[in-house]
């Protein structure tokens, strides 16, 4: 059986004494580049009998990945080894996708070269634009992302191999450089808008902005500010370790099922309020407090176990930290905010309040909760005059090339399998069907 390249560094052992039996096992503790070790638990159920059982996945392991690596007691988030401050501060978002598809940032000649492949692929079939009719105006853009994209192996038949290391590649280029346009294409069909082509002469950020908000009875021209906001905004969304859209594309890419399959799968997981949609409903969240004096009563409401409500865009499965993503974001909006000439922005007021407020609550304090990527990203986003329908929409857009290159690193890894979790039973046990007549 090929063995994951980590098992090669097993030299240390965890030893599980079975009391009910005697029986000890040792199973090999793998050591990473850094972070915690694992221990390999493949033989745990034909050696003792028995299955690990982890709700949630708190702390299993589900692969082996050289592409991002999390610190959630620290609040550390490397891609690649570079810091995410370091990268949003010197490189850019097509950078990033790169070294994601790779194994190190691009010299200028490979990022002009791997720039232009982007570009060239920024549009979609023609006929793509007829499967936009099927849905009502009103429909949810993200509706809309996990349709179209999930059908995209129906026009693009020629590189759904996943067995052809080339047709994987211009599938990432592919999915990288038309999901902008599927995304814009989906707020101008919900506006009632006509559909606006990618322009060749445009950057990644910029040309996203321009099929969203230019329109052919005039000359749209793209503020630099926003454009710059919206690259990093997709630079800090690019990839994040095996988070639970990322994990479903992993698992539906298990099975063999196409790579476009796979992202929509993603699309349609990062949607949740738990997770991607979070960004969305930090924007209802805020304006629903609607003002300063009412911040401490839905703290209250966070905090009331009996209460559903949870404060978005706070907390986080793995950082136990500040979320180093939203530092940057914090950041970003006083620049983006002052750039744009917003003296007095009501939602970021709150938010900065509620912050405060939560970050000194025993409640946040104990169970470690922070603001996360979600907290501020909405804030810039309205700032910069995107709908709070498409605020996942773009959390999608910059995701992709993490779920494409994760993907991507499952099928390259030799020991990857079928992903079939195994559960606790806790139903009934074995009985006749009596027949209906006598039930
Ligand atoms: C993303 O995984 C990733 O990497 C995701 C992501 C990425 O880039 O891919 O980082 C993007 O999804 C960020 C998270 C966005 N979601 C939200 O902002 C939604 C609000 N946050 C919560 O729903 C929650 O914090 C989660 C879902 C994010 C994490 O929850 P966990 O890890 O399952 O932890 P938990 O729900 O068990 O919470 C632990 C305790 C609980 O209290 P007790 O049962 O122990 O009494 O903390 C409480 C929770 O009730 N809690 C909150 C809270 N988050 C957790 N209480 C109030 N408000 C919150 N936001």
């Amino acid at each position: 059986m090929p063995k994951s390249p980590a098992s090669d560094g097993a030299n240390e052992y965890i030893t599980l004494t079975d009391h009910s039996t005697g029986k000890t096992v040792d199973f090999p503790l793998l050591p990473g580049a850094t972070g915690p070790k694992v221990f390999d638990i493949g033989a745990l159920y034909k050696e003792t009998g028995y299955f690990t059982y982890d709700p949630g996945y708190t702390c299993t392991g589900a692969c082996e990945s050289k592409m991002t690596f999390i610190d959630g007691e620290q609040g550390i988030l490397m891609h690649r080894g570079y810091l995410i401050e370091d990268l949003a501060k010197q490189s850019d978002y097509m950078e990033l996708c790169y070294m994601l598809l790779n194994d190190d940032l691009p010299d200028s000649k490979q990022k002009q070269d791997f720039v232009r492949i982007i570009t060239e692929h920024s549009m979609v079939h023609e006929q793509l634009k007829k499967f936009y009719d099927g849905f009502r105006r009103g429909a949810h853009p993200m509706a809309i992302m996990c349709g179209v994209v999930g059908a995209l192996s129906a026009f693009y038949p020629d590189s759904i191999d996943i067995l052809d290391p080339k047709q994987r590649t211009v599938t990432a280029h592919r999915l990288v450089a038309k999901m902008p346009t599927i995304g814009a294409m989906a707020y101008k069909y919900s506006i009632g808008q006509p559909f606006i082509y990618p322009r060749n002469d445009l950057n990644y950020a910029e040309n996203f902005l321009h099929m969203m908000f230019a329109v052919p009875a005039e000359e749209y021209k793209v503020n630099p500010v926003i454009a710059k906001a919206m690259d990093r905004i997709f630079l800090l969304h690019a990839d994040h370790e095996q988070n639970a859209s990322t994990s479903t594309v992993r698992l539906a890419g298990s099975t063999g099922a196409n790579p476009f399959a796979s992202v929509a799968a993603g699309i349609a997981a990062l949607w949740g309020p738990a997770h991607g949609g979070a960004n969305e409903a930090v924007l209802n969240m805020l304006a629903e407090i609607g003002n300063a004096d009412r911040i401490p009563e839905y703290v209250e409401k966070a905090k009331d176990p009996n209460d559903e409500f949870r404060l978005f865009g706070f907390g986080h499965r793995v950082y136990k930290n500040y979320d180093p993503r939203a530092k940057v974001l914090q950041e970003s909006c006083h620049e983006v905010l002052d750039a744009l000439g917003i003296e007095h922005e009501p939602l970021l007021d709150i938010a900065v309040q509620l912050e405060e407020m939560a970050l000194k609550d025993d409640y946040f304090i104990e169970k470690k909760l922070f603001p996360n990527v979600d907290f501020y990203s909405g804030i810039i986003l309205k700032a910069i005059g995107m709908p709070t329908t498409m605020f996942t929409v773009l959390f999608a857009i910059a995701r992709t090339i993490g779920w494409i290159a994760q993907w991507n690193e499952m099928i390259e890894d030799p020991v990857q399998k079928l992903g079939r979790p195994r559960q606790l039973y806790t139903g009934a046990t074995e009985r006749p069907v009596i027949p209906i007549h006598k039930r």
